[in-house]
């Protein structure tokens, strides 16, 4: 089957067949993420006596062989920790640029951006961090043996587990005549050299023979040795730009966590590299000025607010934010402070749309694979843990001999210095190329707790749109007292400065609203469906956790024990 028809079709089946599970009750821990057979694995990691961080990690490798289009270890991300005594730490485990790379490498003789080149192409892949970051993230607060972490992914990619309908769908996408990457066209195949079929046992040996050596030798087995030569190797031989002393200095760096409240609640999200804390902690500020007894959800007032609490937000985002590492005077304090947000609040005319300036600051709206994936253990330990390829199976390029894909995170940078559009390129200097640095991130890994103890572990792939599902979703909790499951699955908004529009969830938006906002002079765009949340509440009367997995993912779920 070739068309986008038979996608759909896939599709349509795949959420006919598969169990679904919206929404789960545990009294002893819960993983909720976009493969129910991982998360099934990290759960087995708490049944064993591990703790949250033992299960995320677990969760993650298997993420890598069930959920290739985001889940990796060519790929990065964060994790955000809330132990048990009530500190919370993050681990930033983001892609670098390489040594070699320049703030004009995306660019022409004559200083144009070529097109793609940035997304598109072997220099778009960042020195990958997974395997650094997980590894980190066991050895400070891990329970169980590394191995134990790591085998169930081996077990998945050596024996197979089954094709899901999610997989048969990319598996007919790139594999049609025509196709000219060889990479992708042989990633679905089986040993006879067929496309894996629907419920047939998908094995990945090369995957799994890398797995073997990460889980011999820790972060070693990635980042020196074997798989190090191979990947340079594959560089070099491909015009790739990642030497085998790229992944030598590779390091991931644990982070204090931006510190939020609203209300009773308190929240702790990502720092920079990722924009997210801060701009969710920025939006959830200026909220918190107005006075939801008169706002109802859904209604043209609540929308307009949202939107305009985005549009002052994204527009910081592109002026400040960066690399911590190169950019050492972000006003973070003051971007994430109550007196900022009340003088914000003032300034929104509630009657009419504010317009965003192209000679200032915005972002472009990218598409998602990324994934997130949540955790809560019995002892009080959360774990909130984002990670991804960038794009869908990220540069969609890796070496046949590892087995694993790479992202292509570099298009995170802005990619022509000096050069904002009111399409949302941003030309801004926190967030240019430069060798080592990270690009700028909008994953935003998030826990919010009560009195100490976690109340809600969330986070969402979807690019820039991440940052505005995960901020919906935890105000949907915190204001209006939703259930983890109605909340995620409620109207999203996403509004990111530049372009200047409000993007709307299909059918979850009425007409007359709509209209309203078009008479306020909103730009107003529909959109099939934003986000795929994973997350967590617990009850600390009942002592219950609720788990929650987004619909839009079929293969998702939350699971508990
Ligand atoms: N690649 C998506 C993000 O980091 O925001």
């Amino acid at each position: 089957m070739h068309s986008k028809l038979s996608h759909l079709l896939f599709l349509s089946i795949a959420i006919i067949t598969t169990q679904l599970y919206a929404q789960t009750y545990a009294k002893n821990g819960m993983v909720a993420s976009s493969n129910s057979l991982s998360s099934k694995t990290g759960v087995s990691m708490l049944k064993k006596g591990g703790n949250a961080v033992d299960a995320a990690i677990a969760t993650a490798f298997s993420l890598a062989v069930t959920l290739p289009s985001a889940g990796n270890i060519g790929g990065g991300g964060f994790i955000v920790f809330m132990n048990a005594d009530g500190n919370v730490t993050t681990i930033d485990f983001r892609e670098k640029a390489p040594l070699s790379a320049t703030n004009d490498m995306y660019l022409d003789t004559v200083g144009n951006l070529i097109p793609g080149s940035n997304h598109n192409s072997i220099k778009a892949i960042g020195v990958p961090g997974t395997v650094a970051g997980l590894y980190k993230a066991h050895q400070k607060y891990g329970k169980l043996p590394w191995a134990n972490l790591v085998q169930p992914a081996i077990d998945q990619a050596k024996n197979g587990f089954p094709f899901n309908w999610s997989l048969f769908a990319a598996a007919d996408r790139f594999t049609q005549e025509g196709n000219e990457n060889a990479f992708m066209d042989n990633y679905f195949r089986n040993t006879e050299g067929n496309v894996v079929q629907p419920d047939e046992l998908w094995k990945q040996p090369q995957l799994a023979a890398t797995l073997t050596l990460i889980r011999d030798k820790g972060k070693d087995g990635f980042y020196k040795g074997e798989v190090a030569k191979k990947i340079a190797k594959w560089m070099k031989a491909n015009g790739g730009i990642i030497t085998k002393r790229d992944l030598k200095k590779y390091e991931a760096i644990e982070r204090k966590p931006i510190q939020g409240s609203y209300k009773d609640f308190d929240i702790y999200s990502m720092p920079p590299p990722s924009s997210g804390g801060v701009v969710l902690v920025e939006m959830m500020n200026l909220m918190e000025q107005a006075n939801f007894e008169e706002i109802e959800f859904n209604s043209t007032e609540y929308v307009h607010l949202v939107a305009e609490a985005m549009r002052r937000a994204f527009s910081d985002r592109a002026e400040h934010l960066g690399d911590p590492d190169f950019n050492l005077n972000m006003p973070i304090d003051k971007l994430t402070s109550k007196e900022f947000a009340k003088k914000r609040f003032e300034a929104i005319d509630m009657t009419r749309a504010s317009i965003s300036d192209s000679t200032k600051f915005g972002q472009l709206y990218d598409g998602d694979s990324t994934t997130h994936l949540s955790v809560m253990d019995k002892d009080g330990n959360a774990v909130s843990l984002t990670y991804t390829l960038e794009f869908s199976y990220g540069s969609k390029m890796g070496s046949p001999e590892l087995g694993f894909i790479f992202n292509n995170e570099m298009g995170d940078f802005n990619a022509q210095p000096g050069i904002t559009k009111t399409n949302g390129q941003i030309g801004t200097a926190p967030n240019l190329v430069a060798p080592e640095k990270r690009m700028l991130s909008s994953m935003t890994p998030t826990i919010v707790s009560k009195n100490g103890v976690p109340y809600l572990v969330i986070g969402s792939p979807g690019g820039r749109t991440i940052i505005n599902t995960v901020f919906q979703t935890v105000f949907n909790v915190l204001e209006y007292d939703m259930r983890v499951d109605k909340a995620i699955e409620a109207l999203k908004i996403h509004h990111q400065w530049l372009p200047d529009r409000i993007i709307y969830e299909q059918h979850l938006l009425s007409p007359d609203t709509r209209n309203a906002l078009e008479a306020m002079g909103h730009t107003m765009k529909e959109y099939g469906n934003l986000g795929a949340l994973m997350g967590i509440t617990y009850d600390p009367i009942k002592k219950v956790f609720t788990g929650a997995s987004d619909s839009s993912r079929p293969d998702g779920g939350a699971v508990g024990y």
